[in-house]
Formats: structure tokens, C-alpha cells, sequence
């Protein structure tokens, strides 16, 4: 089995080396706690061993992504040029448009004013799927980010029935043959999700406070296949991106 090594220093120690490849894997967090430092610091080690990696971005624009992640000593902006690390925008289209507010005063309409414009919608998990795998056929994609799961719409009044799409989505996310990392919201590390089951391996970022300091570790929660650390470890973030340290006693 071969293992990707994500390039984030101390990482790939507590997991045999890596992430075997070809998997789906899920990186869960609260707000700000690292997730995509992650999912970039995978990008940009595999770009620059030659694996090409496609960024899928449903919440910030590319444009943010890419500024915010320039910032680190990674060599963002050159890996884009030379077309290394691609990104991918999947988001709704929010931005007001001009005119907005005078339609908002002028109509008479008012209800077709309240409907929401189709545009505005999260993407459903088909359209993320189709618009993913395009991408990742023609320039041969082998590292892949989607942020977020979260933002993806699983559109079912029964929970039974979203958890079966959800498991669809990453069943067809795996064939597509590239390691795969699924950021996701994580707010209650109790409560167990589908996209939880349903990944090889998934990794929790934490970002709490304790005695009037901000804590903030990563710990792999599971990993199929691997002997693997369980314990909180302290991570810092610099201009490597983000390292991990020490267990949290
Ligand atoms: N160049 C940098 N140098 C040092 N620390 C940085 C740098 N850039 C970002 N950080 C730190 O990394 C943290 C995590 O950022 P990141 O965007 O990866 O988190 P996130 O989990 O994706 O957040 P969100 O939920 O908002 O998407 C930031 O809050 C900041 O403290
Ligand atoms: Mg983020």
C-alpha cells in the first residue's frame, strides 16, 4: 500500500508515514483551527513532488483562499503558475449584484422578491461530484481538497435518506482514484456524522481554551489499515504552516 505523505512536519509520523492513497480521508474543526492550512499544506508538498492537486472551494472564494495561503512560506502563488495546485470555484454566486437593492425597493412584486435565486444555493453533492470529477480527468488530479463538506446542500427531509446520499458522495469521490481530503465544520466532537463513518481515516483540528489560553492541537481519531497516535497534540502555526508539537498532557 502506497502512503501519501501530507508534508505537514510531525504529522506523518502518527500515521505510518502518511495517508494510503487513493482514499477519502475527513479533517474536522471548529472555526480557525487549521483546516485549510491542512488541506493546502497537503496541495502544496504533493505539487512540488510533482502530484498535481485540485483545491475545491464551496465556502471562500479562490481569490481569498489563495491570498490568505500566500501568506505562509509555501510557494502558492508559484505552484499556481505553474499550474501544479489548480483551484476550483463551486461556491453559490452571492455576490449583490448591481441593482439588487433597487429591485428590492421598486418591485411590486414582493413575492417574486422573496424567492430565492437559484444561483444563491449551495451546490447539491451531484453537481460538486460532476464538476470535481471533470477537473480531476482532465489534468489528472492525484491530491484533492473539497472545503467544505459542510457547505455542500444533502437535500432530504429524512435523515436516513441524507446520510445514504452523503455515502454516495464519498463511495464516488473514492473512485475517482485521488487522495482525497474533505474539510469539514466540526462543533460537537461527540457527535458522531456520516461523513465520519464513512471516511478511512479522519482527523480532528482543536481549538479550545484552557486557564485563559488558547489550546490548539490535532489528533487522528481514526485511520483504516494504520497504527496510528490517538493522543492530542499541540500544533503551532508559522510561516511552514501548521506544525505538530508535543502531546497535551
Ligand atoms: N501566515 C501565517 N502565519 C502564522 N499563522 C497563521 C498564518 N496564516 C494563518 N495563520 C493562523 O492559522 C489559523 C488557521 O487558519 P485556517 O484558515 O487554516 O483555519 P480554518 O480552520 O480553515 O478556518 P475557517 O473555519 O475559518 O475556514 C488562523 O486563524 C491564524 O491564527
Ligand atoms: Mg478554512
Amino acid at each position: 500500500m502506497m502512503r501519501k505523505k501530507t508534508g505537514i512536519a510531525g504529522f506523518d509520523e502518527l500515521i505510518q508515514g502518511g495517508l494510503i492513497e487513493k482514499r477519502v480521508y475527513l479533517v474536522s474543526g471548529p472555526p480557525g483551527s487549521g483546516k485549510t492550512t491542512f488541506g493546502i499544506q497537503f496541495l502544496a508538498y504533493g505539487a512540488t513532488i510533482g502530484e498535481l492537486g485540485l483545491y475545491a472551494t464551496l465556502s471562500e472564494s479562490p481569490q481569498n483562499i489563495v491570498s490568505d495561503m500566500s501568506n505562509y512560506a509555501l510557494n502558492i502563488p508559484t505552484l499556481i503558475k505553474l499550474k501544479k495546485l489548480l483551484f476550483l470555484d463551486l461556491g453559490p454566486t452571492l455576490e449583490y449584484g448591481y441593482g439588487d437593492d433597487l429591485q428590492g425597493v421598486i418591485t411590486t412584486a414582493y413575492d417574486a422578491v422573496s424567492q430565492p435565486m437559484p444561483e444563491a444555493e449551495a451546490p447539491s453533492p451531484f453537481i460538486v461530484y460532476k464538476e470535481i470529477s471533470n477537473f480531476v480527468r482532465e489534468y489528472e488530479i492525484q491530491r484533492l481538497v473539497i472545503d467544505s463538506v459542510s457547505a455542500i446542500r444533502f437535500t432530504s427531509a429524512e435523515r436516513s435518506q441524507e446520510e445514504k446520499e452523503m455515502s454516495r458522495f464519498m463511495r464516488n469521490l473514492k473512485r475517482l482514484g485521488c487522495t482525497t481530503i474533505l474539510l469539514s465544520e466540526l462543533t460537537d466532537p461527540n457527535a458522531y456524522s456520516t461523513e465520519q463513518f464513512a471516511a478511512s481515516g479522519v482527523i480532528f483540528m482543536h481549538n479550545f481554551m484552557r486557564d485563559d489560553t488558547m489550546i490548539r492541537a490535532t489528533q487522528v481519531i481514526k485511520m483504516r489499515g494504520t497504527e496510528h497516535d490517538c493522543d492530542l497534540r499541540k500544533i503551532t502555526f508559522n510561516k511552514q504552516g501548521l506544525q505538530v508539537l508535543d502531546r497535551i498532557g
